[in-house]
């Protein structure tokens, strides 16, 4: 290990590889000691970090949800209702970070239909009502699945008809009491099964209802909410395979057969070292071509412990492909994290050994997957705020424009103005000074400048 430079955090460097630099600048400006073995000279590497981390500072503070939304594209992660409930960080970093959350289990049958006769929607009217007022969009999931079937219905002794209208019952009551509020519903949840490619018949839905389960729930749902899109959801399908070739019959013939089906969402739950294919592409296209939408819906990408800084760099790189891929495809609408913070996450339980699969680490700091999808986000954007009008409103002035962002300045004559504020109904349109409105004459120079140093252009005050 070879200690380097006096002033800065010290670092040390790795092998370089292809893609390494980025990374290697991502974690010096994350102050991750990554840098082990030397490679590059050390003042080269301190001049390109210290290059690289002033134009990251500079868009430090822009959430992935500002950039997705100027592209109409949504970028969410699941929400586990305990630190949802308990711990603000969660939260904040929820509604700052997306504009589409899904529940991780509280929509599921045994969450909110505990009993045949109750629905408990204490969880679900909390996420639906955080979205909303958030301006996010949600996903409901899941109505159907061959796990997490309550106990009094799986073992209730049930007929044919009996689980049919209580299907029914529960879809209409469920996706009827959110109708026009929930953007997307996972109707059907892992019907394929992957030894065979062919129906799962060991679910419970299929063993008492038969195949028809798959077509009465989306029949179902789009009567319950006629907007709402429709989705087929499952795992292992995102490639070209005998599980997703069983997929793209399944759906195209609900298509074919006129069902309401309007997407299918692949979960991607990837081992790290995954890279987009072809095949990708190709899958994604032949639905586009059904005229069905896709989604990445439960994206997570495992690391086999303990992690180290090659493997994260690693890890962005998948999530780098993904979302370069879901923004070049016209059909895909969202990418959808499986939770958002390694501190909350569902693959320790299930694959002992594995886990840091998500963006942000277990302190909620961002990890070079979440820079990844950030820059692929911001490619081609541009964020200059431009400043159209100036008015006062007594000791206030009203500062019009558009894309301000949260924290921006406004200067008057060059200098800085106190008190500013986005206006909360119009925050990326509209500044409000509290006091300089009181000052400003005829012939000043107005301009504003987002956190991130870029500035508007001027305006003179009429
Ligand atoms: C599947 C389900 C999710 C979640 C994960 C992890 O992917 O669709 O709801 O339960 O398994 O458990």
């Amino acid at each position: 290990m070879e200690a380097i430079q006096p002033t800065l955090t010290p670092v040390v460097i790795t092998s370089v590889s292809a893609d390494a630099p980025q990374a290697l600048i991502i974690a010096f400006c994350n102050r991750e000691d990554m840098f082990s073995r030397g490679r590059l000279t050390a003042a080269l590497s301190i001049v390109l970090a210290s290059l690289f981390c002033a134009s990251r500072s500079a868009a430090q503070d822009r959430p992935l949800r500002q950039s997705a939304s100027e592209r109409q594209f949504l970028i969410g992660a699941a929400v586990a209702m305990s630190p949802f409930r308990n711990e603000p960080a969660y939260q904040q970093t929820l509604g700052r970070e997306f504009n589409i959350i899904v529940a991780e289990n509280a929509f599921k049958w045994d969450s909110m239909h505990p009993t045949r006769n109750t629905f408990n929607f204490s969880d679900t009217d909390a996420l639906v009502d955080f979205a909303e007022s958030h301006g996010m969009k949600i996903r409901g999931h899941t109505l159907v699945w061959h796990n997490q079937v309550p106990d009094w219905l799986r073992n209730g002794g049930f007929s044919r008809d009996e689980v049919i209208s209580i299907l029914r019952e529960h879809i209409l009551t469920f996706v009827g009491r959110y109708r026009g509020r929930v953007w997307a519903w996972d109707v059907v949840n892992e019907a394929i099964d992957d030894s065979t490619a062919a129906l799962r018949t060991s679910s419970f839905w299929y063993q008492i209802i038969g195949p028809d389960y798959i077509r009465l729930a989306f029949q179902f749902a789009h009567e319950a909410d006629p907007d709402a899109i429709l989705y087929y959801n499952d795992y292992s399908i995102e490639g070209l395979n005998a599980k997703s070739d069983a997929v793209f019959n399944l759906v195209r013939d609900l298509k074919t057969d006129g069902v309401a089906i309007g997407g299918v969402g692949w979960q991607m739950h990837q081992v790290n070292g995954f890279r987009i294919q072809p095949a990708n592409q190709t899958n994604a296209r032949r639905l586009g071509d059904l005229g069905l939408q896709i989604s990445i819906t439960e994206m997570d990408v495992r690391i086999n412990l303990p992690t180290t800084p090659d493997k994260l760099a690693q890890q962005a790189l998948a999530y780098r492909d993904t979302i370069e891929f879901c923004l070049s495809e016209p059909n895909c609408k969202a990418l959808v994290t499986w939770g958002f913070t390694d501190k909350y996450w569902w693959i320790p339980g299930f694959f002992s050994g594995w886990g840091d699969a998500l963006p942000l680490d277990t302190n909620y700091q961002l990890k070079p997957a979440y820079y990844s999808l950030r820059d692929v986000l911001e490619q081609g954007l541009d964020f200059t705020p431009r400043l159209t009008g100036v008015s006062r409103e007594g000791k206030k002035l009203l500062v019009a424009g558009e894309k301000f962002e949260s924290g921006a300045q406004l200067f008057i004559n060059g200098e800085k103005q106190k008190k500013v504020s986005n206006d909360s109904d119009n925050p990326s349109t509209l500044l409000v000074a509290k006091k300089s409105g009181k000052t400003v004459k005829s012939g000043d120079i107005i301009q504003v400048k987002n956190p991130g140093g870029v500035g508007s252009n001027e305006l003179i005050y009429p």
